[in-house]
Parts: C-alpha cells; sequence; structure tokens
C-alpha cells in the first residue's frame, strides 16, 4: 500500500490514548500459557506480531478468546500440548527467541518458522545458550525455520555479550524447564518486563543488578493490565516536537526505566517534554505525558542508553534532522539485525528527503536542521517502524512524500493513522 503524506499546516493538539504495548503483550500471552489457572489480560495489543504470539499458544493446546475487544482471556493448565503443525512467528522475533526457549525444553518436537524478513534475522543468539543447555535445534545455519527435539534441559551460568532482552527471556525461559539454576548477565540492562512478569507470576527468580537466575517453575495465573507502548508513542512525541505550535498529551504511556531512553535523549535535545502522571502497577510503571513543540539541539547517544531505545533509534534519525547541530548514534550494530537493517534504511530514506545523514558501521550521524524538500518516494523495507518514521518526516517535508509498504504499520500499530488524525483534527 502507497501511503501519501503532506506538510501538516496544522499543529497536533490534544489528548490520545496509546494502544497496548507489544513487548508486554506478547510476554502477557506467552507467560499466560505457561500458568495453571485463568488469566485475564487487560488491553491485549491488536498488532500482528501479539496475535502471532497468541496464535501459537493456541496451536500448543491452550485456550484463548477475547472477552470483549481487547480483553483476553487464557485457560490453560500449564502444559502445553504437542502442535499438530509447523509454528508460525510471521514477522515476530519477540515470538520466535521467546517461544524456542519454551519449546526446547519440552516433551515433544516442534517446528518454529517466519516470514521472509524473519528468516533472515539471527537466531544463534539464542540457539547458541539453549544448546549448552542441552536443546537440540536444527537451524538452516543460525536462521529459521527452526526444528527443535524437545530435550531435558540443565541450569547454565550465561554471561551475553548482547544487551537483549529478547535473548534474556528465552534463557530464562528455557530455566523455566531445567534442572538446577540459570543465570543470565547481560553487559547493559535491556528491557526486563519478563523479570517483573515471571516474578508477578510467581516463578522462583532473583535479580541482583545485570544478573538474573531462575529455577523450574509453575506459574500462578494472572490478571494482567497492559499500559500504552513507549515505541508507539515515540511517533507522536516526535510529531509534536518538529510540528510547530504542537501541544499534545498521550495517556496510560509504560514508562518502565529500561524503555524510557527516548525522553532522556529529548530532555539532552532541550525538547519539551514532561511526565504529568505517573502510576505503578504489578512492578511495571505508567503515566501521562505531555509535549510541545521545541527547538532541539544535537546531541550524542551513549552506549549505555542503547538498550533502553533501541526500537527509537530511527524515528530519533527523524527528530535528530530537525535539531540544530550534530546527533551522534553509535554502539548500536544490533539495528541492523531488526525487521530491517534500520541503520542503512533510514539513511537511505531519509537523504531522499533531503536529510544530512551519514551511516557508520554501528549507527548514523546527522546534522540538522534541515528544510526537508520531500517530493520523494521512499521505502519502508517491510519494517512497521520506518514506515512510521518516514510518516512522521513527511508531516515536516515541503513536497508530498509517498510510503511504499504501509501497511506493516499493523505489526504493532493498527490504529497509528486514525490516532494521528484525531491530533490534527482538533
Ligand atoms: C524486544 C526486545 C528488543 C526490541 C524488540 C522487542 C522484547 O529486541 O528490539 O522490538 O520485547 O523483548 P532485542 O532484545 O533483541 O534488542
Amino acid at each position: 500500500m502507497i501511503k501519501l503524506v503532506s506538510k501538516s499546516e496544522k499543529p497536533l493538539k490534544g489528548t490520545v490514548t496509546i494502544p497496548s504495548d507489544k513487548s508486554i503483550s506478547h510476554r502477557a500471552v506467552i507467560f499466560s500459557a505457561l500458568a495453571d489457572g485463568i488469566s485475564t489480560i487487560n488491553n491485549f495489543s491488536k498488532g500482528a506480531d501479539p496475535l502471532s504470539s497468541l496464535e501459537i499458544i493456541k496451536s500448543l493446546g491452550v485456550q484463548a478468546e477475547f472477552k470483549d475487544e481487547t480483553t483476553l482471556v487464557i485457560n490453560s493448565s500449564g502444559k502445553l500440548a504437542k502442535p499438530s503443525k509447523i509454528l508460525d512467528c510471521g514477522n515476530s522475533g519477540t515470538t520466535m527467541r521467546f517461544m524456542s526457549g519454551i519449546l526446547a525444553g519440552q516433551e515433544f518436537n516442534s517446528t518454529l518458522t517466519g516470514d521472509k524478513s524473519l528468516s533472515k534475522r539471527p537466531m544463534k543468539r539464542v540457539i547458541e545458550p539453549l544448546t549448552l543447555m542441552g536443546a537440540k535445534i536444527n537451524s538452516q545455519d543460525g536462521h529459521a525455520p527452526l526444528e527443535i527435539t524437545g530435550s531435558p534441559l540443565l541450569g547454565i551460568e550465561y554471561t551475553s555479550k548482547l544487551a537483549s532482552a529478547q535473548v534474556k527471556s528465552c534463557v530464562l525461559l528455557a530455566g523455566l524447564f531445567a534442572d538446577g539454576l540459570t543465570r543470565f548477565e547481560e553487559p547493559y540492562l535491556s528491557r526486563n518486563h519478563t523479570e517483573i512478569m515471571l516474578k508477578h507470576m510467581g516463578a522462583d527468580i532473583q535479580i541482583s543488578g545485570l544478573k538474573t537466575s531462575i529455577k523450574r517453575s509453575l506459574l500462578k495465573p494472572s490478571i494482567i493490565d497492559v499500559y500504552g507502548d513507549i515505541s508507539s508513542a515515540a511517533f507522536f512525541i516526535a510529531a509534536a516536537l518538529i510540528v510547530p505550535d504542537s501541544d499534545i498529551i498521550l495517556k496510560n504511556v509504560g514508562l518502565n526505566p529500561t524503555r524510557t531512553g527516548i525522553i532522556d535523549v529529548i530532555k539532552l535535545m532541550g525538547g519539551n517534554i514532561e511526565i504529568l502522571d505517573s502510576y505503578v502497577r504489578s512492578g511495571e510503571m505508567a503515566g501521562d505525558i505531555r509535549i510541545k513543540y521545541s527547538n532541539l539541539k544535537g546531541c550524542t547517544i551513549e552506549k549505555a542508553l542503547i538498550p533502553r531505545l533501541i526500537d527509537e533509534l530511527p524515528i530519533i534519525a527523524v527528530i535528530a534532522a530537525q535539531a540544530e547541530g550534530e546527533t551522534v548514534v553509535k554502539n548500536a550494530e544490533d539495528l541492523r539485525n531488526k525487521e530491517s537493517d534500520r541503520i542503512k534504511a533510514i539513511v537511505q530514506e531519509l537523504s531522499k528527503l533531503g536529510a544530512i545523514i551519514k551511516e557508520t558501521p554501528d549507527g548514523f550521524i546527522v546534522i540538522g536542521k534541515t528544510n526537508l524538500k520531500g517530493g520523494a518516494s521512499v521505502e519502508c523495507y517491510h519494517d512497521h517502524r520506518l514506515a512510521m518514521s518516514l510518516y512522521v518526516a513527511g508531516l515536516v517535508c515541503e513536497n508530498t512524500i509517498s510510503i511504499n509498504g504501509f501497511e506493516w504499520v499493523n505489526i504493532s500499530f493498527p490504529e497509528f493513522e486514525a490516532l494521528f488524525n484525531e491530533l490534527l483534527e482538533v
């Protein structure tokens, strides 16, 4: 689908509620399948990725039904059943990496596949620790499909070179089915929703700084409230910062400190962003955020911040093109392994719109502030975050742009355009 986006002649004004967090929705549905009893997930995401996780747990014999538009009820015995078909993770790396950890220790065999983009993404990062635990996984040189022979697992002490919540979660989930203690250490703190939710659901888990350990546990069913996704909010935050005279409030946004790197960076850039109200439920923080149009300056994003804003780097490139001076992103090489090579893709596509942006091996450098000419056709490389970043860039381009493959927004944020229109029509 081709989407035309023209310069916004109006500021963004008003209040919207940000839809459900993709990361937490995946965890809620997958962990509820491992609990003995009935769990209720309030505000489950309708993005295609969490729906892939939902379909997979159903194929593993778990009952799941929507009570209304977004309330999902899961009824499980805590035991998974042998699937009668290949398990399709679609575009979702989170689904594949989490499920590989869980399926490795079952008493049955299973196969995980994914779409073209997911089949290119690296799975060695999970195959390696799982194999050390005793898992038997056959892959296509570290890529999907993954053929998993269910095997007894033994806990390991694993020090990861990557600060990846997906790898961490995979190992901890395998630890739920392993004998002995499983210990995972990461170089920087990546998002910790898994640890918070597993603890909330009664897992035998200990967290100490960058080290987490877990023992075999049966999870307790739970009621899980999923907050708004800060990674989705980031596109609205960016638009309000760069479209003149904007002033918006985003309600019920997840504010887990392992995800709020984007807010820190915006403050560093001199952006007008304020947390109005915040609250904690089941260990996860959320609140309302007010953002106003701002005169921004460039900044350097340090290494420790990267895991806290990994999914926001494409939209940060757009913001940086509207900030005075240089913005430098480095130590973000893993951005090349996301739904697309996000370094190459964002540099190439923003350049077409007139941004001054240079690719580096592990990030990019943007020189602003640029009057974006636009008037070009851009690609989103089957990548939802590219599609939404380019849409926001289009709002400040002199000439209308066209985005190819815009339907990929549905992976995480089907409500994206409708919500934007709400803010532009006030
Ligand atoms: C995710 C973790 C991140 C992120 C992805 C979702 C998660 O990946 O990019 O969109 O839900 O755990 P990595 O942990 O591989 O960096």
